[in-house]
């Protein structure tokens, strides 16, 4: 198979998946970054909820309310009291501020990491992708063994009859963090959030699986955040089972999820 040529129907066009090919290398680095850190249903304002309701929030609010209520209380006129109402405020509100700003550094630590990683500066190199010896397609790439990485692009019919693409999609299977050559690893699917709920991760998705069958891929497998509910979700939809769940007593903070290929009804 030199390219996929999958469509699904979007409101103003259609969603084509393809291989990827060397000039995507930016608009993919952005696409994960704004995938990952804008909109509402991304998964660092999902980290955000997650932590708004974690125990240290509490701690800080409960701070917050005790400094308040001190403040409040009648016959708190005294200035140790007033200082102790001020102190439990100023602590509960510092904390929780600082938290959240740690949160997002961190969370961004790791976007800008990922982007700056070795597979998404070099997609073609850590995902097996060659130039295609078919003159008819020249320019683009295939993959050489088990790896492969796709984009999903909108196709649109412009006035003058020309088409216009824009990747808003992408996936990617590596072997290379499994052990045997029977397993993958699924990384760095990101969907654009303004087209987000067509199907387009499905048809990734499914385009990645049809791969594994014909490479002998039995299981695929992932890593994702604990608290990226939207993104569990999918994968739970598109047929992923949560094989290691998060567990603060053992130190995980991600989900392991997995699927075996021959039970994949997509
Ligand atoms: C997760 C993500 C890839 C889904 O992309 P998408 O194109 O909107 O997904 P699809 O439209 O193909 O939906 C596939 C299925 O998942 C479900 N789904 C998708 N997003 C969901 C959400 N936030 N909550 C619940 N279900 C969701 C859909 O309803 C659909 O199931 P259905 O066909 O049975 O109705 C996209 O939201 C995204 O890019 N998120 C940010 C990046 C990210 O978290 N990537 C994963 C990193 S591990």
């Amino acid at each position: 198979m030199e390219m996929s040529h999958k469509t699904t129907s979007a409101s103003t066009s259609s969603i084509r998946i393809r291989y990827y090919k060397p000039a995507d290398g930016e608009h993919v680095r952005e696409l994960f970054k704004t995938s990952l850190s804008v909109g509402a249903d991304s998964p660092l304002h999902h980290l955000f909820r997650h932590e708004l309701k974690s125990s240290r929030a509490f701690i800080s609010y409960v701070a917050v309310f005790l400094g308040i209520a001190t403040a409040l209380a009648p016959k708190a006129r005294q200035p140790i009291q007033l200082l102790t109402a001020a102190a439990f405020v100023i602590i509960g509100s510092t904390s929780f501020i600082s938290h959240l700003l740690y949160t997002y550094g961190a969370f961004m630590a790791f976007v800008n990491g990922s982007i700056g990683g070795p597979d998404m500066q070099d997609v073609p190199r850590i995902y097996g992708m060659v130039p295609t010896t078919d003159p008819a397609k020249s320019g683009t790439l295939v993959p050489c063994g088990k790896n492969a990485f796709w984009v999903a692009e909108t196709c649109v019919i412009g006035a003058s009859g020309d088409l216009q693409t824009e990747v808003v999609g992408c996936i990617g299977l590596d072997i290379n963090s499994s052990p045997g050559d029977t397993s993958a690893e699924l990384r760095r699917l990101a969907v654009s959030s303004s087209c987000r709920g067509q199907g387009i991760a499905r048809t990734l998705v499914r385009e990645l699986v049809a791969h594994t069958r014909a490479t002998g891929i039995e299981t695929v497998w992932l890593r994702t955040s604990s608290s990226n509910v939207g993104a569990l979700a999918a994968y739970r939809k598109l047929g992923f089972q949560v094989e290691r769940a998060y567990d603060p007593f053992k130190n995980l903070d991600t989900h392991v999820l997995t699927m075996e290929v021959e039970n994949c009804t997509l």
